[in-house]
Formats: C-alpha cells, structure tokens, sequence
C-alpha cells in the first residue's frame, strides 16, 4: 500500500470533512501518498482527483459540507461505469480507497472489494440508519439542529397557542426525530417505525391544552410522510391550529458538533490503519464508544433497530 484515494458519497453529512481530514493525515503519518477524488464515485469514473497533502486538509474540521464535494452517481452503477472507476484506480495508481458515505455508498465499496480493490467505508449521513454502528458521522450534528430549530418552533407556538408539526430527515429511519424529540421536549414522535394513534395524540394535545399547555411540538420523520395531511386531521379533530415546518435540507449544514468530529476522527484513521494491515471490504463503526470494524457483507446483514426504550421515555416524559 503505497498511495490511497479518499472520496465523499451520497447525501453530505456534517463531519465528513474532519474524517477527510482524519485520513489524509494519518496516511501522510504512515508515510502513505494520499489522493482526493472529487464528487464520489462520478469524479471517480471521471478522473477528478487531486493530490492531498498537509495543507489541503487545514482549516476543514469546523466546516460543515465536504470539501471533497459529493454526489449519487447513477453511472457508477452501470457495468461500463463501475469497470471504468476500476481503470482509473489503477491508472492513477492508486492501492486502497477510503469510502465516507451512507449505504448507498457502501454498496459501491463492497463492490469495488469484491472485484480485487482494497476499500473500506466510513459511515458518513445524518440518517444514522446503518445497524451495525451506534452512529455515524452527522447525526449528531443534525439532531442538535432540529433541537435548536424546535427551541424557537416553541417560542412562536407559545405565543400563539398552536400546535407545530416538524418534518426531520432520516429517510426510512427514525432515529432524528426520535433523538431530537426528546432532547428537544415533544409532545409526540411519529416514526416510520413504530405504528401511531391519532387518538393517543390528539388526547394528549388536548388534555395539555386543559391544563393551559400553550405549544405543543409533534415531530415527523420524513419516511412517515404526509405531515400537511396529519396537520390537517390533528386541527380537525382538537381544533388547536396546527402549522407545519419541514427542516429539510438545513439539517445536513452547518458546524459540526465536537461530537462529530472526534467520531470522524476516529473512524477515519482507522480505516487507514485497516487498509495498511492489508484489509479490504471492511467497514468501521463504533459499538459502546469503541471502535470496531466488520466486513462490508457482516455489516449489511446488520438490521437498523429503533430503540424502543427511548421511544417509551418520551412518551413517558412528554405526559
Ligand atoms: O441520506 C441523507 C438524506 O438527507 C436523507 O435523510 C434524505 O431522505 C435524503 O438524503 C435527501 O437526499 P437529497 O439531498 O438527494 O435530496
């Protein structure tokens, strides 16, 4: 192992820059030549690589985004896509590659190891919707921002004594909105996850109401869909007026939380280490905060699971 490549795939993920940051120097560290690819597997198929060095990686770790840019590469999916990648791996003479992304991403990793090509992933989105880790690289910082966005969600509630419905990302799991709802407070947690009575939230908005409870936060996670139409039935059947507020695309941006960052840092120089110890299709993640690693195949076999223990906490504190 004489040079690696680093890329950044699938949605962006607060952090990836610090474990850009993380690779780049432990492998100059291991006396290793280090090359950024640009937007993931398409700068990949495309030859858009630069060579890294101390520098390119100073001034990144407090930045939200990827300074390596990112991207869904529909090409990399192809046959003609994926054998072109592995040209340019071996034109540019790259020997390992580390791959910070989602599941999405993952699969181009195994891939890429199953057809003789050292890779190794970093789990890299804000979902947090990878079974075999307890979080990835982002989460974090997306939860803080859908607890400071209900902070002032809660101020304008209370002044009106509405009800306000948060639509968070996390695509099929519910792990943002569950996370953020009970740092954040909420009255109710609607996860793709877990069945819902409208019933249940609806008794417990009124009988907050009842006893003068001015806002009422309800938080919606995207992969349960509809948050208009639950709004909607929610004013219907209490008559508090319900507003609505889709976090979207705010909760990939911003500083990443320390949290984050020494997450990313971690899992970044591990995953050099993995490569120089002559590993390939392994991904890193941490179990109890430590650091673990397990083939890419282990690894998908892993089910994502919701804590339920947390989900009966906030029904239990949110009463
Ligand atoms: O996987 C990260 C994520 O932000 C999901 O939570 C969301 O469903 C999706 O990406 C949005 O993708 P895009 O940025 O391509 O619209």
């Amino acid at each position: 192992m004489k040079k690696i490549g680093v890329l950044t795939s699938g949605g962006d993920a607060p952090g990836m820059n610090a474990a850009i940051r993380s690779v780049t120097r432990t492998a100059i560290f291991r006396n290793l030549k280090v090359v950024g690819i640009k937007r993931g597997y398409q700068g990949l198929i495309e030859g858009d690589i630069e060579n890294m060095n101390l520098s390119s990686v100073g001034d990144i770790i407090h930045r939200g985004g990827t300074i390596l840019r990112s991207a869904r590469s529909k090409e990399f999916m192809t046959e003609k896509g994926f054998q072109k990648a592995l040209d340019v791996l071996k034109i540019f003479g790259i020997d390992g590659l580390i791959v910070i992304g989602g599941d999405g991403s993952f699969k181009g990793a195994k891939k890429l190891s199953e057809n003789g090509f050292a890779t190794i992933g970093v789990p890299g989105t804000i979902d947090n919707d990878l079974g075999y880790t307890d979080y990835t690289i982002g989460f974090d910082t997306a939860v803080n921002t859908v607890v400071n966005a209900i902070g002032n969600l809660r101020d304008t509630s209370s002044s009106h004594g509405r009800a306000n419905i948060v639509e968070v990302m996390g695509r099929h799991c519910g792990d943002i909105a569950l996370f953020a709802g009970l740092a954040g407070g909420a009255e109710n947690i609607i996860i793709p996850e877990i069945d819902f009575e409208m019933d249940e939230i609806c008794k417990k908005l009124i009988s907050g109401r009842n006893r003068g409870k001015l806002h009422s936060i309800i938080i919606v996670a995207e992969g349960v869909g509809k948050p208009y139409d639950i709004a909607a039935e929610i004013q219907k059947r209490t008559d508090i007026e319900t507003r609505v507020t889709i976090m979207g695309h705010l909760q990939r941006g911003g500083t990443p939380t320390a949290q984050d960052r020494i997450l990313a840092s971690r899992l970044g120089a591990k995953g050099v280490e993995l490569l120089l110890e002559g590993e390939r299709g392994k991904v890193v993640g941490i179990k109890e905060n430590r650091i673990v690693d397990l083939d890419i195949d282990e690894a998908f076999k892993v089910d994502k699971e919701i804590d339920r223990g947390i989900y009966e906490l906030t029904k239990i504190l949110s009463i």
